[in-house]
């Protein structure tokens, strides 16, 4: 059967960019700037071009940086029910012009109309409402809580409007104003919005759009005004502003590339499977962060999928974006198309096998790309492994579930995977196994304002969507009360050795504890300390990069431990602060002997305490279960982060440690520690403790030595999935940050700001455990 033409008119469209001249400035202060130095955008389906925009400089961006933090303070002492009825207003407006929205998206990306109607205006609106409701519970869900301030928001070209929602929605709803930036390619509709914001009644200064291409992102980047970046976009770019922002404690999330694979078990719906691929790889003409681009598929049907595949891939129409029966539309600008292009030619080149429909007509002009399949490469061929965003799958093939695990944790990124199987347990048992934020079963590319989303791995941090998304644009009013830490904390000249009373002392030299073993430092160096008063109290191992390698392996070895059931973690932590009281006067003796604290005995009493407070959460820290509006629910598992490097305070030797060890051990993650630099030996008295303990080896490794050296070692290594700094070195901090962009580690670091170990504010508490977690998105099917 042969299909019409059906086209959607583009009349509306057409008038709105002509009334406005086909021309645009700034959007600052509820007001439109004189258009500056222009670039064009233009439709990818005809080469046409639709409008002329401004490039915004570094004084464009601190002017809307200015009029957003003015517009801050009133916005955030509206309160919740005002900022609601606002966005409420939004979502009503986008809605009243969800046609209009949805064509001006079409011309300016070249993405179907099915698309833009269909899947992501009513997203947008489903994403104000949503956040209108966060606005309107924040006080009573987010107690303890304030908006960061003034958030800047960089957007790539996929999903334009629908990437503006995710952002701005829980960005307004927690009371920060904004400076946003659409990608160059597709700015319209951040300007339409824009006038939706206007009449919505949104204040001056608390939306501001600026436009431009990578130069104005780096401006925001910079701009010290800016609170919190929240980037949506290539790894490349993410790496980049992680680097920039290194030790400006701004807030960060980022959302990037991914290469999700696709899992087809023998005993799945095949068809739908089918289907669902379809929609995973050529929705968006693939352009889609989480596109499922690696499919993997059980041998046994292998050869049965992929005929079926290629019969669905013969009917897919490609041509005009405007037309209601077009499946595939055109890509965003032809340096997509050379890009996607070099890719497969590179895979046939080597020898791939190239499949795409035979009678796939590509228009003349515009920009576009055949739905491609490519059997045949190697798991390590630049198109299994690299982030194509095109209409281009990759097909390979498993016998066992466990080899369908290892080939689809086989990459840098870890955004999404599909499982697709009849048998509930098994994809059950395989969805916890893949190293991926979302993890859709019998399904995929779902999306919902409620569901968090966002990546492990060299995806990016942060999640966008529902409480987990609400959290990036908060901030505990606790971290406000942080005093600055004094900026080294000076020792007493030392003593000769002589002096110390304890005839042992000179021998008493302590050792790594790496893989649940005292080592001997590999450098076969060790440093003195000494007391407040100078005394000598004993030598420590100084580690070195091997040292570090070593406890970094046997902290993986350790994976049993994020395994272990939740009560177990508890027992084991509760055993910790049973042995650590049984020696608490002496652990009390050696910190006043070391810090000259008159706090050492209540320091053992807070710590003894923080070890139980830490095992009650282990097995609380539940996630939760979603009811998207889908048939379906979504089930949020918070997972350790994996293995942790953790460089703990100076001050505080035990309580400082146990803080920032325990909670990250409580839920399941391994941890790598240089414990306090100026006061170890409390840290080293704990291995006897461990061993009495039941903790298994290599769930704590500690290493002395230098905070600095070995910070940096730990940022740089790349099998450490987190780093954690607190001793209260501001270009430590920053340094370890600029590291962390290497393998894009989450960080969490403390600046020159110190907290009180003692508070319970600010040294415990969720924020604390959700540091050291990332949450999973399962989407299930239910009730179907
Ligand atoms: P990109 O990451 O360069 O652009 C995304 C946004 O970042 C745009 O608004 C751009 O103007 C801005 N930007 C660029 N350089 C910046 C900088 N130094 N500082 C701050 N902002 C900056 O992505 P691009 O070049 O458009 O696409 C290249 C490739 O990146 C794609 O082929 C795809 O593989 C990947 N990509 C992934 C996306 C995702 O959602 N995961 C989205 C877009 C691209």
């Amino acid at each position: 059967m042969e299909y019409g033409p059906a086209p959607e008119s583009q009349k509306e469209a057409q008038a709105w960019l002509e009334q406005r001249g086909r021309k645009f400035g700034l959007f600052i202060d509820n007001a439109w700037t004189e258009a500056g130095e222009t670039f064009a955008s233009t439709n990818p389906a005809d080469g046409k071009e639709l409008a002329q925009l401004t490039q915004a400089t570094a004084d464009d961006v601190d002017r809307a940086v200015q009029a957003a933090r003015r517009a801050q303070p009133a916005w955030a002492a509206l309160g919740g029910h005002g900022r609601a009825k606002i966005m409420y207003a939004i979502a009503r407006l986008m809605q009243k012009h969800a046609r209009l929205l949805a064509v001006l998206e079409t011309l300016d990306n070249g993405k179907t109309i099915r698309e833009t109607r269909d899947a992501d205006l009513p997203l947008v609106a489903r994403h104000f409402y949503h956040h209108a409701g966060w606005a309107q519970l924040l006080d009573e869900e987010f107690p303890g809580h304030r908006a960061v301030g003034v958030v800047g928001q960089i957007v790539p070209w996929n999903f334009p409007l629908l990437m503006l929602a995710w952002k701005i929605a829980p960005a307004l709803a927690a009371g920060n104003t904004i400076v946003f930036k659409p990608a160059e390619f597709t700015p319209l509709t951040a300007l339409l919005f824009a006038e939706i914001c206007v009449q919505a009644g949104v204040p001056a200064g608390v939306v501001n759009i600026v436009t431009g291409d990578g130069r104005t992102g780096e401006a925001i980047v910079k701009h010290e005004g800016i609170d919190k970046l929240a980037f949506t976009g290539s790894t490349e770019v993410g790496r980049l502003i992680r680097e920039a922002t290194a030790g400006s404690g701004k807030k960060l999330s980022l959302e990037l590339g991914g290469k999700s694979p696709y899992i087809v078990f023998e005993d799945a719906d095949i068809d739908a499977a089918v289907e669902g691929l379809v929609d995973s790889i050529w929705f968006n003409q693939g352009q889609v962060c989480c596109a499922g681009s690696r499919l993997l598929v059980q041998e046994s049907v292998e050869e049965r999928f992929l005929k079926k595949l290629k019969a669905r891939m013969d009917n897919l129409r490609l041509g005009s974006p405007l037309d209601k029966s077009t499946d595939i539309g055109a890509l965003v600008d032809p340096i997509q198309r050379q890009r996607i292009h070099a890719l497969v030619e590179a895979a046939r080149e080597e020898g791939c096998e190239i499949y795409q429909p035979a009678a796939c007509d590509i228009p003349a002009e515009g920009s576009w790309f055949a739905p491609t399949l490519i059997t045949g490469a190697s798991t390590s061929a630049a198109v299994a492994q690299a982030e194509i965003f095109g209409p281009v799958l990759v097909a390979m093939s498993f016998r066992t579930p466990a080899e369908a695990v290892q080939l689809a944790n086989n990459t840098v990124y870890g955004l999404a995977a599909c499982v697709w199987s009849e048998n509930i347990s098994l994809a059950l048992d395989v969805a916890p196994q893949i190293k991926a934020g979302v993890v859709w079963i019998n399904t995929a590319n779902q999306f919902d304002a409620a569901c968090g989303f966002g990546g492990y791995k060299e995806s990016g941090y942060g999640r966008e969507g529902g409480r987990e998304g609400m959290v990036e644009y908060l901030v505990p009013v606790s971290e406000d009360a942080r005093p600055a830490l004094p900026a080294v904390a000076k020792l007493a000249a030392p003593k000769p050795a002589a002096a110390s009373n304890d005839p042992f002392a000179i021998d008493r030299t302590a050792k790594l504890y790496i893989g649940g073993k005292q080592a001997r430092p590999d450098g076969a160096y060790s440093r003195a300390i000494h007391g407040a008063d100078g005394t000598f109290l004993g030598e420590i191992g100084e580690g070195n990069r091997k040292d570090i390698r070593n406890a970094v392996e046997a902290a993986h070895k350790a994976s049993g431990w994020t395994k272990a059931t939740a009560h177990n973690r508890a027992q084991v932590l509760y055993y910790i602060a049973e042995n650590l009281a049984a020696r608490g006067q002496e652990f009390a003796d050696r910190i006043a002997a070391q810090t000259s604290s008159k706090n050492a005995e209540k320091e053992v009493q807070a710590s003894i305490e923080r070890l139980f407070y830490w095992a009650a959460w282990a097995d609380k820290y539940d996630g939760a279960a979603h009811q998207p509006p889908m048939h379906g629910i979504t089930v949020a598992l918070n997972e350790a982060v994996g293995v942790i490097g953790i460089v703990c305070p100076n001050e505080n030797p035990l309580l400082g440690f146990i803080s920032l060890v325990a909670p990250a051990i409580a839920v399941g993650n391994r941890v790598v520690v240089v414990p306090s630099e100026a006061h170890p030996l409390t840290a080293t008295d704990l291995y006897q403790v461990f061993d009495t303990s039941d903790l298994p080896g290599g769930v704590v490794n500690i290493v002395t030595g230098s905070a600095d050296e070995l910070a940096r070692t730990l940022a740089s290594h790349s099998d450490i999935d987190a780093i954690w700094r607190h001793d209260g070195s501001a270009a430590g901090c920053a340094e370890v940050e600029k590291l962390s962009a290497g393998s894009l580690k989450r960080t969490w670091t403390g600046g020159a700001k110190g907290r009180d170990w003692f508070s319970t504010q600010q040294a415990a508490g969720r924020t604390v455990l959700a540091h050291a977690t990332q949450v999973k998105n399962i989407w299930i099917p239910y009730g179907v």
